[in-house]
C-alpha cells in the first residue's frame, strides 16, 4: 500500500499534467460541443485501471496514464442487449462507452487512428476507423449491471475483467478466399494504444510489387485481422505467441508445408500448442498466408 501523501501528490501531479495539455490545444479549441472530461493520473493505482498509451496526438497527454474504472463510469455510457456475441451465449445487458466516445473525450483524431486493445496475457485486438465505423466497438463496463471483474468467463477460468470489448450487433463485412471478418472481442483488456495506422500497415505490408488479388496480398489481409492479434512485427502487434513476424517469414520460407500446417492444426504438430487452429482455412487461404509471409524480410537488423 502507498501512503496517502504519495496519492496525494500523484493527484496534484496528474491535474498539473492535464492543466498543462488543455494550455497546449489553446483557448475556443477546447472541449467544443462535448463537455465530457476524463481524468488520467500517472500512476497505476487499482488492477482495474486502464492504462493509455501510443503516439497519436489527443488534447491531453494521455501516453502512459490511466484512468480508474469509477472515472470511465462518469463518461456518457451506452447501453444494449447482446445477443450475438461468443462471449456471451445466454444474452446480456452490456453497458460502457464506445471507443469513439473515449477518442472523442481525449480528441484523438479518429481518421487514420488505429486503436489496439492489450490484454493481460499480450493477446492484441485490433480496432481501424473503418471497423469503428462499421461495428461500434463498445469497451465493457458493466455485464447485466456488474463489473467485468465480477462476472466469470463462460467455459473459462476467471473473470471477464478489468475491462472486454463487444458489439451492439457484429454482421461480418467481407470474405477473403475463406476467412471471414473477425468480430474482434478481447477479454482481459488492461490498455487501449492509439496508433497511426499507416505506421503499422507498412510494418508488415508485403515487400514488392503485388496486384490488389495476388495472393501475398490477400494472405496480407488475413494476417493482419488474424496473425497480429499474438504475434508481434516490431512494436506492433501481440506479444502472446511471442514468435515474431520475421520468425514466422523465416518458418514460411524453410518450412512452407510445417507452416501451413501449424495454421490449420497446431495441435496435430505439437503436443503442447496453444496456438488455435484455423481447421475452415482451405488450401487456397493457407497458400495465400504462406506466400505473404515468404515476402517478410528476415534480414538481420529487422525487428
Ligand atoms: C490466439 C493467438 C494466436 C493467433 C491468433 C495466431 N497464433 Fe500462431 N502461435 C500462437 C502461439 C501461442 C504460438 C506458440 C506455440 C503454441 O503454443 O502453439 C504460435 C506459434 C505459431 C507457429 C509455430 C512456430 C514454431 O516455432 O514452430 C506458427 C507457424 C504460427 N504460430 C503461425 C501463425 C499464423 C500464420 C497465424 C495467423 C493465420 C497465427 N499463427 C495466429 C498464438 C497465435
Amino acid at each position: 500500500m502507498k501512503p496517502l501523501w504519495v496519492a496525494g501528490l500523484l493527484a496534484v501531479a496528474s491535474a498539473l499534467a492535464i492543466g498543462l495539455s488543455k494550455r497546449e490545444i489553446g483557448p475556443g479549441q477546447e472541449q467544443a460541443g462535448n463537455a465530457q472530461q476524463l481524468p488520467l493520473h500517472a500512476k497505476r493505482m487499482s488492477a482495474t485501471d486502464l492504462e493509455f498509451s501510443g503516439d497519436v496526438p489527443g488534447s491531453q497527454a494521455y501516453d502512459g496514464m490511466y484512468a480508474s474504472y469509477g472515472e470511465l463510469l462518469g463518461l456518457r455510457q451506452a447501453t444494449f442487449t447482446v445477443t450475438d456475441d461468443p462471449n456471451f451465449p445466454v444474452k446480456a445487458e452490456l453497458g460502457g462507452v464506445t471507443l469513439d466516445e473515449l477518442m472523442q473525450t481525449l480528441h484523438i483524431p479518429d481518421k487514420k487512428t488505429l486503436v489496439a486493445a492489450v490484454c493481460d496475457d499480450g493477446y492484441e485486438a485490433h480496432y481501424s476507423a473503418d471497423y469503428r465505423a462499421a461495428h461500434d466497438p463498445l469497451l465493457v463496463l458493466t455485464i447485466n449491471g456488474k463489473a467485468p471483474t465480477l462476472v466469470k468467463r463462460s467455459g473459462e477460468e476467471g473473470a471477464y475483467g478489468p475491462y472486454l470489448i463487444s458489439h451492439p450487433r457484429f454482421i461480418a463485412r467481407y470474405r477473403i478466399l475463406s476467412h471471414t471478418e473477425e468480430t474482434q472481442i478481447p477479454n482481459g483488456v488492461i490498455e487501449l494504444r492509439f496508433l497511426n495506422e499507416d505506421e503499422v500497415l507498412d510494418a508488415i505490408h508485403p515487400r514488392g510489387n503485388f496486384a490488389a488479388d495476388a495472393p501475398q496480398i490477400q494472405g496480407y489481409e488475413i494476417a493482419k485481422e488474424n496473425c497480429l492479434r499474438c504475434h508481434n512485427a516490431g512494436a506492433y502487434g501481440g506479444l502472446k505467441a511471442g514468435i515474431t513476424w520475421s520468425v514466422l517469414g523465416k518458418i514460411a520460407r524453410r518450412r512452407p508445408k510445417y507452416f501451413r500446417a501449424y495454421i490449420k492444426d497446431p495441435q496435430a504438430e505439437s503436443d503442447y500448442a496453444e496456438m488455435p487452429g484455423f481447421p475452415e482455412y482451405d488450401d487456397a487461404t493457407l497458400a495465400a498466408l504462406t506466400e505473404y509471409f515468404q515476402t517478410v524480410n528476415t534480414g538481420s537488423g529487422q525487428k
